[in-house]
Order: structure tokens, then sequence, then C-alpha cells
């Protein structure tokens, strides 16, 4: 299965998918593209000779173009899921019909609570005790496909979100390579009866 991975930001989760899921149950990560040239994704996909390509917004300042053509390379590469590994833009609607039902994405909250941005900082301020990380299909809202895989982690005394976030990153990064792996072994599946219910065949 011909994976790509948009990433805007460091890309730890990129590194955990080329470490954990990239050759294994028949992943290939294919493509790598990012929106920021400065994405230090960029370079770990250089490193592990990953085809990769660089959408910036100075040069796409409207996303139906940027998503477009992030599109038409991709499907170039013969890609057939796309992983959200911390991208920082929405999709278009036009994006997501290339792909249906095949990109994921990974939040950093126990969806449905704290979508959008800064989760851990809306989950702090609400005084959570449990968090946790989510990975799950994209539709045309935000954060609101159904859920794949979640893992919960009780943080009692959660104040930092930047502590918070560093206890989540190995959630992520065990769960989201996961994830990937499932899916390319055809272990996911929606419930016919609701697809909401996603089932895993383990
Ligand atoms: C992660 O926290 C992820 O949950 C969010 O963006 C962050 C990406 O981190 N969507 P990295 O670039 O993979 O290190």
């Amino acid at each position: 299965m011909n994976v790509a991975v948009l990433a805007s930001g460091t890309g730890t989760n990129l590194q955990a998918l080329i470490d954990r899921a990239h050759g294994r149950d028949g992943v290939r990560i294919a493509a790598v593209a990012s929106d920021r040239p400065s994405s230090p994704a960029l370079e770990r996909a250089r490193a592990a000779g990953i085809e990769r390509n660089v959408f910036p917004r100075s040069e796409f300042p409207h996303r139906q173009a940027r998503d477009d053509a992030i599109a038409a390379w991709l499907l170039a590469q013969q890609v057939e899921l796309v992983v959200l590994a911390g991208y920082m833009q929405l999709l278009e609607r036009s994006f997501l019909r290339c792909f249906p039902e095949r990109v994921i994405n990974v939040h950093p909250a126990l969806l449905p609570a704290f979508p959008g941005l800064k989760a851990v900082d809306q989950a702090i301020a609400y005084g959570v005790k449990v968090f946790g990380v989510t990975v799950h299909f994209v539709d045309e809202g935000v954060d609101s496909g159904p859920v794949i895989l979640q893992r919960a982690l009780e943080l009692p005394q959660a104040h930092d979100p930047e502590q918070v976030l560093a206890q989540l990153r190995p959630l992520e990064h065990e769960l989201l390579p996961e994830a990937v792996r499932l899916i390319a072994r055809g272990a996911v599946r929606a419930d016919p009866e609701n697809r909401r219910r996603i089932l895993i065949e383990r």
C-alpha cells in the first residue's frame, strides 16, 4: 500500500511511520509533502530516500489551488492512503474526494473532546484528568471523522501543555504506525450498520 504523509512541523510522527510501518505489512511510504519549506519532515524523508515535495503558502495563496496540486502529485505517485501527521492546514472537499475514506489524522486528545487547534491547552483549561490520542479518518469537519484507534493517559496533575504533549508523543508514535499497518492489512472496516463505528480485526 503506497502511503503519503503530509506534515508541517517537526515530523516526529513521520519518523515513527518510517521506523515502525515503512516496509512492514505491505506499507510503503511513497511520498512526503509539506506546506512549509523549512519543515524538518522534509529532511527526514530525504534521509529515508522517500520522494518529497513542498507546496508553500507563498506559491499557493489559495487553499484550493494548493490542495489540487498536492492531490495531483500524490495521485501521480499512486498513493492509496494519506496520513496527516501534524499537517496544520484544512483540506478541501475535492482533495478528500480523490482519496475517499483514505485520509487519516492523529490528534492529541480523546475526540470528540477538544477538536481543533491547541487541543492539549483546551484540555488543561477544562481541567481534565485523563488525556489521550486519537487516530481517525478525516471527513469534511474539523477532527470529526470516525475513530480508528484511541489511547488514554491519566495525568491528574497536568498543567503545562508542553509537558503533556511530550508525554503524549510516545502514544502517537505507537498508535499512528499501528493504524497504518492495520489498514494495509485490510483489518479496518466500518460497521455496515453504523459507519461511524470502525471495526478492527486483530
Ligand atoms: C502532533 O502532536 C499531532 O498530534 C498533531 O501535530 C503534532 C505533530 O507533531 N496533529 P510532529 O510534527 O509529528 O512531531
